[in-house]
């Protein structure tokens, strides 16, 4: 059998589970439960819908539950939404990714949104622009894609007229669902192998319900074909209030555990970014320093900065001090899908350098550097940061630190370098991180010099 080495999975339990359970969930219930999914280090969680509160009163509450979670770096926070109304709901609530909802079966889109699907894929029309200018990447969920309680069976054809409109209306993702848990393994292959061809851009997610305990067959199927993207379950929770007849999601620990078992990897989830050419360059400039001496950060350093970026997988992160883009080039491209890293470099010329290096790497977007001194501009960067590197001037590690500190997130990461050479300089920085502040701090000793690794506790 063929695997794919790694898979992510995203938690629709608080959405698909909740949507459908008899009683009211009260939101204080519904954010702890998001919370507690956050800290297992899901990489995706589907929170809520911004739908009709008639269609679902289960989650009218979704303004509230997105304001009250708290956000692990790394985790990407998603919600359902059927049209434009929702999306402007979720764009103004903070969500990170839209998941949009439409039938391959025109009598489940009925039941489910009350529309024909040519009225649907207008209104995700909509909805796509909403979330473009919002800045926010729609995945583009199908349900009944492999059947309708209402119609049984749904042609291929049908299936894949709507996949094609979605994708035409730049869906970053679709999701293929069985809403009705009665797919077998053998549809799946045979849907994904006519599909996937056809629209090669395209990142597949499968969606199951376990109706007939064929969920995991069907996951495995679609691993084989290459799928990487599931949803699952906390609890096997979940199900269409419009759609009779179904029973739960997969089982998100049974299907990790099955995941693991085969030596699939499920964590930190979110593909990393690191490009071909990156990797180039990287192998290059240290060649190149060897002979040449250039201060960079360097294979044995690198190994280390990775397994933390890998451990902790930041997404705002800040590096201070940048030079030719050595570290900026090994940040970016460990850090997850989405991350964005702002370089501070004090010398214009060498900025440029840098940026071109980012650039050429193929991190344009991702890796933004800033010309000038840290400590005048790291004031006036904004929003929340995890992750810092600090190596610029010595004996301001300090200060960059504080600069920041009020905008550090709950386990943000912070690597200090050269704390072995220049120890005399780095003397209060490593009191500060040491004693006392919010942090837990230990130092990697190279021999040849130091880093020291502090994670703020908050
Ligand atoms: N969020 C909140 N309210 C919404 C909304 C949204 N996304 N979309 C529409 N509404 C409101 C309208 O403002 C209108 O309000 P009013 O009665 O106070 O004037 C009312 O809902 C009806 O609007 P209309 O456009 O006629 O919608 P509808 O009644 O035909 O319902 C949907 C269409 C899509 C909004 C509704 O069927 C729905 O939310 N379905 C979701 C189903 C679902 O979540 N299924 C499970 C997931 S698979
Ligand atoms: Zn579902």
């Amino acid at each position: 059998m063929k695997l794919p080495k790694r898979v992510t999975v995203c938690e629709v339990g608080t959405r698909d589970g909740f949507q459908i359970e008899p009683d009211f969930i009260p939101t204080e219930r519904k954010i702890e439960a998001v919370n507690l999914l956050s800290a297992t280090g899901m990489p995706r969680i589907e929170v809520t819908s911004f739908v009709s509160p008639k269609a679902v009163p289960q989650l009218k509450d979704a303004e509230a539950v997105m304001a009250g979670i708290r956000r692990r770096p790394g985790t990407t926070y998603s919600a359902l939404v059927p049209n434009d109304k929702g999306a402007v709901r979720a764009v103004d609530a903070g969500v990170d990714d839209i998941h949009t909802v439409v039938s391959a079966s025109e009598s489940h889109n009925r039941a489910n949104v009350n529309m024909s699907i040519a009225e649907s894929i207008v209104k995700l029309k909509a909805t796509a622009a909403v979330a473009h200018r919002g800045g926010k990447p729609v995945y583009a969920g199908i349900s009944c894609s492999f059947g309708c309680p209402f119609e049984g069976e749904v042609p291929l054809a049908q299936l894949e007229s709507v996949v094609s409109r979605l994708a035409d209306l730049g869906a970053r993702g679709i999701g293929l669902a069985d809403t009705t848990g009665m797919a077998n393994p053998a549809q799946v292959t045979r849907i994904l192998e006519h599909l996937m061809p056809r629209f090669p851009k395209v990142e597949w997610t499968l969606h199951t319900h376990d109706t007939r305990a064929m969920a995991i067959p069907n996951i495995l199927a679609a691993m084989e074909m290459g799928v990487t993207n599931f949803d699952a379950s906390i609890g096997g929770l979940g199900g269409c209030p419009f759609a009779p007849g179904a029973s739960g999601n997969v089982c998100t620990e049974d299907l990790v555990h099955c995941l693991w078992a085969m030596g699939v990897e499920t964590a930190p989830g979110r593909p990393l970014s690191m490009t071909k050419r990156g990797e180039k360059m990287l192998r290059l400039m240290d060649r190149a320093v060897t002979e040449w001496h250039i201060p960079v950060i360097g294979k044995e350093k690198g190994r280390v900065i990775k397994r933390l970026l890998a451990k902790h997988a930041p997404s705002r992160g800040i590096e201070v001090g940048s030079l030719v883009g050595y570290s900026a080039i090994l940040i970016a491209g460990h850090m997850p899908r989405g991350g964005r890293l702002t370089c501070i470099e004090n010398n214009p010329y060498i900025a440029k350098f840098c940026q071109s290096n980012a650039n050429h790497a193929g991190f344009e977007g991702r890796v933004k550097v800033v010309v000038g001194d840290a400590l005048r501009v790291l004031p006036f960067l904004r929003g929340p940061v995890d992750f810092m590197l600090l190596d610029a001037r010595k004996e301001d590690y300090l200060d960059y630190l504080k600069a920041v500190e009020a905008r550090l997130l709950k386990g943000a990461l912070i690597i200090a370098d050269n704390t072995g050479i220049y120890r005399r300089d780095v003397k209060p920085y490593l009191s500060h991180v040491r004693g006392g502040a919010p942090y837990t701090s230990r130092e990697y000793d190279f021999g040849f010099d130091c880093m020291e690794v502090s994670v703020f506790k908050g």
